[in-house]
């Protein structure tokens, strides 16, 4: 069944994805797609609404991303934001110009004149600005719906053409009527019906599985992250026993991971999971090694034979699931950009298993949405909630040489900080919360005597995409037990710092 969906069009802006989220939070199904895509792709992938996002040019500029004016005559309604506003005056010859001072922020607007866009939404309101410049005159056939007291033309449209803009952020939180905003351009001016559900996701998805698998034999590599417990999970429903699921034991998990995985999956829902006892294996590979790359490739490719080994035994198989998302395949069509980290997930694992074909049944999904199917498939809110955890785990939160002894007590100190986390009820305002074992030693003092033992760092951090992130504001309270509890819990620990950078110009992780 094909769904009803729209096309964002990315132009760049930092909220592109944000956009696409929003829209299919409102129940209907669309692509983030570069704003290059032909008129003929556009035909094709048959829109009920097109939005342009914001982005970083100015319209005018040298280079600036246009879009082919054919566009606004597919009779398709079309919404613009902030610089996604800004082309549609400039295309059809209103003006845009550069102001002397940006508008960044809260911004109070008012709406000027009803409109589809404007249903149940106060005629005061605050919305979220950012951008320096602004449209000056809007071309014939156009009118102002809102505006703001230093910006005329916040709203506007063509009422008959079905054409929007607006100057604001709709997608963030900040603007208060945003989320229905977006809700009015689908339902009112697109006629959405909103049949994008997860519900509907899982059954669909399901009855394509099994039609396509049969009793055929399928193969997943479980790391026990939510992705990748969804997605077995959900061919699990599928195919039952013929879905087969390896789960590595490097020995790098958090306090109880291995455990819980096992119990969940394999006594829980009765999948046939198998581990690998691989814990020796990666420890005595990674002895004296210091070097963060160096111990993220040893593990990245140690994982891959321990895997290769394990699918060996079990020989061939039709179909491998892979835990892909929307996020991984979006063609944002930016450049390059610099390594930073060589990220070690399960992607390398076509080239050694023996195979036909790839089953990704999340390609479609943003990761909230991965999660609301978790749950609609019944899992724990600990699995479904996990945080994303490296495929390094904690050899990459161990500064230095990973040891057994490292090991144990990051184990320890982490397991606490989660807990207390969770005890304030703090898990799903941040976003990765974490402990680091330091390579520096201290001195301290604890029951008289002298110790001189490891530096434990806590790292938490909000974000959307991990891409930039901040450190959260942990209350000093829920800090002040962490680091009791720590310091008086767990062995080889007497000193707590908090890492309060942001990301850039630090990372995440440590390493
Ligand atoms: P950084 O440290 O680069 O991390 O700011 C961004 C996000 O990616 C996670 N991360 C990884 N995920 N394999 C993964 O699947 C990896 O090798 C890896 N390294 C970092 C990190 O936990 C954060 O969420």
């Amino acid at each position: 069944m094909q769904h009803e969906r729209v096309l964002v069009l990315d132009f760049g802006g930092q909220y592109n994805q944000l956009i696409a989220r929003r829209v299919r939070d409102l129940k209907v199904y669309c692509d983030l797609k570069p704003c290059d895509m032909t008129i003929e792709e556009i035909k094709a992938y048959d829109p009920i609404g097109i939005i342009f996002t914001g982005g970083p040019n100015s319209v005018y500029g040298e280079g600036a991303p246009l879009v082919d004016k054919a566009i606004f005559s597919l009779g398709i309604p079309v919404l613009g934001i902030c610089y996604g506003a800004q082309l549609i005056p400039y295309l059809f010859g209103g003006k845009v110009e550069h102001a002397e001072t940006s508008e960044y922020g809260k911004r109070e607007f008012s709406f000027v004149k009803d409109s589809p866009l404007s249903k149940d939404i106060p005629q005061t309101s605050v919305c979220w600005m950012s951008h320096t410049d602004r449209v000056t005159a809007l071309p014939a056939g156009f009118e102002v719906l809102a505006a703001t007291q230093s910006c005329p033309f916040t709203a506007f449209g063509d009422l008959k053409k079905k054409i929007y803009g607006v100057q604001f952020h709709p997608e963030v939180v900040h603007s208060e009527y945003g989320n229905k905003l977006l809700e009015n351009f689908l339902y009112e001016v697109c006629g959405a019906h909103g049949d994008w559900t997860m519900k509907g996701f899982v059954a669909e998805q399901v009855q394509k599985i099994k039609d396509r698998v049969g009793d055929k034999k399928v193969l997943c590599a479980m790391s026990g992250g939510v992705d990748s417990a969804v997605a077995a999970t959900l061919v699990h429903r599928a195919v039952g026993k013929n879905l087969i699921c390896v789960f590595v034991d490097h020995g790098l998990h958090r306090k109880n991971e291995p455990e819980e995985v096992m119990q969940v999956f394999r006594d829980g829902l009765g999948m046939n999971l198998v581990k690998a006892d691989a814990a020796e294996l990666f420890l005595s590979k990674l002895k004296g090694v210091t070097d963060p790359e160096k111990k993220r490739k040893i593990i990245g490719e140690e994982f891959i034979r321990v895997f290769e080994k394990e699918s060996k035994k079990i020989g061939a198989v039709d179909f491998l699931v892979q835990g892909t998302i929307y996020p991984d395949v979006i063609e944002s069509g930016k450049g390059k950009s610099a390594v930073i980290k060589s990220h070690h997930n399960v992607g390398g694992l076509p080239d050694v298993v023996d195979f036909k074909d790839i089953i990704e049944p999340l390609r479609d999904l943003f990761k909230d949405e991965v999660r609301r199917v978790g749950t609609e498939l019944g899992l724990a809110d600990s699995i479904v909630w996990r945080q994303p955890c490296p495929g390094p785990a904690l050899a990459i939160r161990i500064m230095g040489e990973v040891t057994e002894e490292k090991l144990a007590t990051l184990r320890d100190a982490d397991y606490i900080f989660r807990e207390e986390i969770a005890q304030a009820g703090l898990q799903r305002d941040i976003w990765q919360y974490f402990a680091v074992i330091t390579d520096s030693k201290t001195v301290g003092v604890q029951g008289d005597f002298r110790t001189y033992e490891n530096v434990i760092a806590l790292r938490a951090v909000t974000s959307v995409d991990a891409m930039t992130a901040d450190w959260a504001r942990i209350p000093f309270d829920v800090l002040e037990r962490i680091s009791t509890r720590i310091t008086n819990e767990v062995k080889h620990a007497n000193r707590i710092v908090y890492d309060i950078t942001s990301k850039p110009p630090a990372t995440i992780e440590w390493e």
